[in-house]
């Protein structure tokens, strides 16, 4: 392996008990550039050829109040594979707040868990007092990195090769991006969603492969309302309105609690991927918050969309948290949320609902072969994750057709990141290919990045490839074939 360090980044963080500043969440601050990178076991497959992306959160000033881990600075990784070599590099995202706190030598913005009057600066996204940090997302749209923040910030890109800065994405629209845009591979376009706290309250868009900015619509809510992913069908778009969101008198006086709205069910907004407002059919169903949704496909009359189902959507404070912590590391601990798979279909033709679970497991960020995007399909890839805490212990494969499953868990001490699907090259199967993840070992103290055959789920992984350094966990990853990359989209 060879390696190249960048000039380091100011930093003024000083060390803390903090639960999500230490162990597999300690802020990485380095930024390198490896290649050919040391293979520890088996051999990197020769028959993929593209790049797997992780963003993370890694906090470079110290917090000028309670530091919540989706505060953090966003950092891209990520690891090129072509003819049986890999390598690496990660880049912190050049936000403007980024940028801005370099020059400060300080942070200049509260963070999510902080009251009003914090901030030093105004901000971005439905909060308005927060950083925009792009630390939530990643996809690869239009030959492009795009990177997200949940509350709604700017897009930015980055090149998926060199992971040179590429500034504000310029079709990003006044209210901004919330994080998962959906990146429908066989078209190349980019559907993607905002929500804020003044009416229409959210919009939704469609960006072609371009980059050109070539529908956006309102789509009205009663209030402000929390969002956080979508799902795409081929014909449709579907957007939330989920019962968890801001108590409404504590908002007008600033203050942002989520709470569960009793009495109001979930609801579904099904919109036709070019629709207007007027075209929105909105599906009702049992109350719940969901985080994250698979795919979507129409089947007949019906849009069916998988998701995961929360439970226990305002979970109670995690005892054993240090003070004042307990709120934030109930709602980070899917062992306290319950997200379940669950399956809705919306009948077009009745206007009925229908919903259940898949599996009663606690699972959440699901993955699955982006080649049947929209479309019906077979195979789902879920993560198991530790109890009391927002670290994913492993993976589990449902064959949704039979209703099997298979479950990998990693060893203690190791923790994956949101694990896409690899098709392998000239794949005719949909699980024909690899589970892709970065691992943080923290006995070890070094970090992997490891392949799962999905063929040959249970075996565990095929290949361990060493990363030059411990990286800091995070949320969202992301596959592009090279093809996409090139050509902005995959030919079917
Ligand atoms: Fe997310």
């Amino acid at each position: 392996m060879k390696m190249e360090r960048l000039p380091p980044v100011k930093s003024s963080l000083r060390p803390s008990n903090h639960p999500y500043l230490n162990g597999a969440w300690t802020p990485l601050l380095e930024e390198v550039d490896a290649t050919d990178l040391e293979v520890i076991e088996g051999a990197i497959p020769t028959d993929i050829d593209g790049v797997y992306m992780r963003n993370t959160e890694n906090q470079v000033q110290q917090p000028l109040g309670r530091y919540h881990p989706f505060d953090g600075d966003g950092m891209v990784h990520m690891i090129s594979f072509k003819d049986g070599h890999a390598d690496y590099r990660n880049r912190f995202v050049r936000t403007r707040g980024f940028e801005a706190e370099q020059e400060a030598g300080q942070s200049l913005w509260g963070g999510l868990m902080d009251g009003p009057g914090v901030s030093l600066r105004p901000g971005f996204g439905a909060h308005g007092g927060l950083k925009d940090s792009s630390s939530t997302d990643v996809v690869v749209h239009g030959g492009k990195i795009v990177s997200t923040f949940y509350q709604c910030g700017e897009a930015y890109w980055l090149d998926p090769e060199t992971l040179e800065q590429g500034g504000v994405a310029s079709w990003g629209p006044l209210d901004g991006v919330s994080a998962h845009t959906k990146v429908d591979e066989a078209t190349g376009e980019l559907l993607f969603f905002n929500y804020s706290k003044h009416a229409p309250y959210m919009h939704y868009g469609v960006v072609d492969r371009h980059g050109k900015l070539t529908h956006y619509t309102p789509v009205p809510l009663p209030g402000p309302r929390l969002p956080h992913d979508m799902a795409f069908s081929a014909n449709y778009s579907i957007l939330n309105d989920l019962p968890v969101f801001w108590d409404e008198e504590l908002l007008k006086r600033g203050i942002h609690a989520v709470r569960a709205h009793d009495g109001l069910p979930s609801r579904f907004a099904v919109i036709p991927r070019y629709g207007q407002a007027k075209d929105v059919r909105w599906f009702e169903a049992k109350p719940t918050y969901i985080l994250h949704f698979l795919n979507a496909y129409e089947d007949g009359d019906e849009v069916v969309m998988d998701a995961y189902f929360q439970e226990n959507p305002t979970p109670r404070p995690l005892a054993d948290a240090p003070d004042g912590y307990g709120h934030m590391m109930g709602f980070l601990d899917e062992h306290s949320f319950l997200p379940r798979l669950h399956r809705y279909r919306f009948n077009l033709k009745t206007g009925e609902t229908t919903e259940r679970h898949l599996d009663e497991r606690t699972l959440e960020f699901g993955m699955f072969n982006q080649r049947y995007a929209g479309k019906p399909y077979r195979y789902a890839y879920s993560t198991t994750s530790k109890p009391g805490w927002f670290l994913f212990t492993g993976f589990v494969k449902h064959d949704l057709e039979t209703g099997e499953s298979w479950e990998v868990t990693l060893p203690d001490g190791r923790y994956a990141s949101e694990a896409p699907f690899v098709p392998r090259i000239g794949a005719k199967d949909e699980d024909d290919g690899y589970l892709v993840s970065f691992i943080i070992d923290e006995t070890a103290g070094r970090s992997e990045c490891v392949l799962i055959d999905c063929k040959r789920f249970e075996d565990g992984p095929v290949c361990r490839i060493a990363l030059p350094h411990k990286i800091s966990s995070g949320t969202h990853a992301v596959w592009a074939d090279r093809e996409l990359i090139r050509n902005g989209f995959v030919a079917g």
